[in-house]
């Protein structure tokens, strides 16, 4: 791989002044290319614009996008990305450039296929857009000289080093309308409605979605939960007068005498089991337990699908013209954060190094209104 990007580039037209560090004329065209890696969501069409908007109007860049993440570089799969075939996806969920969970680290030969296949290519710098796998491939092909720049994305918000990533705002929009809809007719019925989110290893979305949504009761990976409690919790507000009470339980939260609720033993390429049906747990649980009548609602899939908020918009467009910026001064190793209001870079491995679990402070904002 080819280490840096800026070259000086003679006779190279002077088009635009760049934000501070560098102008179009000291940037010779490179090929960068862009993958998204790991489960989609709202937003990940905006950086691809932005990375190539800037890359290819302001710097003269190629971007090349590989195809369905780690894969398409694997086996050399590439679409060609301009500013006409990158117009209009604002707005759209998904990733145009298709998404997998493949670990090249697992693959025979993975790492010699991936420098091969960016030879192939001619990149100077790889954009990863992912969350914890994607960017952990991402931090250990830097350390086996690959230049590379990451993109934190997912809508567990799960990643350290920013303070959010984008997708989990529209995560938590979606998970609270679901829990207004939940309301009237938890009213109607006089039952205990039980909202499973999602959240593997942290509760942001159940926790965030919970507080928006008047939850009665937030039940979240990082607090092993007392199932006498929570049932309590729902007795004490029905003889307080209310008739319904909403629970939201994220898919990795755990009893404090059980384990975590699995679809499928069966593990990913990063080890990962899928999760679920813990909703369902507690609906019999506290049916049996209180005899209220019961009810889960799993949210699944519908939570990262579907158009991006206007504030994930914003923070992916913010985040793509980081990258590209990152990538074209050289700056590799790199991931492109939000820290307070500003974009930062911090290095690959301070973003993937541990989870960003939960702030207990906002738990403790949450349980004053349960029960
Ligand atoms: O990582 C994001 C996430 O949506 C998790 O919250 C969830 O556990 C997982 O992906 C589900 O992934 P999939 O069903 O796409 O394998």
């Amino acid at each position: 791989m080819v280490a840096g990007v800026v070259k000086r580039a003679p006779g190279a037209a002077a088009v635009y002044r760049v934000g501070g560090a560098l102008a179009a004329e000291e940037v010779e065209m490179a090929r960068i290319g862009i993958l998204t890696g790991g489960g989609d969501c709202p937003g990940l069409n905006a950086v691809i614009r932005a990375v190539v908007r800037k890359g290819v109007n302001v710097y003269g860049h190629a971007v090349v996008g590989y195809r369905d993440g780690w894969r398409g570089v694997l086996e050399n799969r590439v679409s060609y990305l301009t500013p006409d075939n990158t117009s209009g996806i604002l707005h759209r969920g998904g990733t145009i450039l298709g998404s997998s969970r493949t670990n090249p680290f697992k693959e025979e030969r993975g790492v010699e296929l991936v420098k091969e296949s960016l030879e192939a290519e001619r990149i100077d710098c790889l954009i990863a857009v992912g969350g914890e796998d994607t960017l952990g491939v991402a931090d250990k092909l830097t350390a086996e000289g690959v230049s590379m720049v990451g993109v934190p994305k997912t809508i567990d918000n799960d990643l350290s080093a920013t303070d959010f990533t984008f997708g989990f705002h529209t995560a938590v929009q979606i998970c609270t309308d679901a829990i207004d809809r939940l309301h009237s007719t938890a009213e109607s019925h006089n039952r205990v409605l039980v909202l499973e989110v999602m959240g593997r290893h942290a509760g942001w979305i159940a926790a965030y979605s919970g507080i928006a949504g008047g939850a009665d009761s937030i039940l979240v990976p990082e607090r092993p939960f007392d199932i006498e409690e929570v049932c309590e919790h729902i007795r004490h507000r029905h003889q307080r007068g209310h008739s319904f009470s909403i629970v939201v339980v994220a898919e990795g939260a755990v009893p404090r005498e059980g384990q975590e609720s699995l679809q499928t033993q069966e593990k990913d390429a990063f080890g990962h089991v899928r999760l679920g049906g813990v909703g369902v747990w507690l609906e019999s649980e506290i049916k049996d337990r209180t005899g209220f009548d019961t009810r889960a609602t799993i949210l699944g899939h519908i939570q990262r699908g579907g158009t991006p908020t206007a504030y994930d918009r914003v923070l992916a467009t913010r985040f793509g013209i980081a990258a590209i910026d990152a990538a074209t001064e050289g700056d590799h190793g790199k991931m492109v954060a939000l820290q307070g209001t500003e974009i930062v870079r911090v290095p690959l491995n301070e973003g993937v190094g541990t989870l960003k679990t939960l702030d207990e402070e906002l738990y403790e904002t949450a349980e004053v209104f349960f029960g």
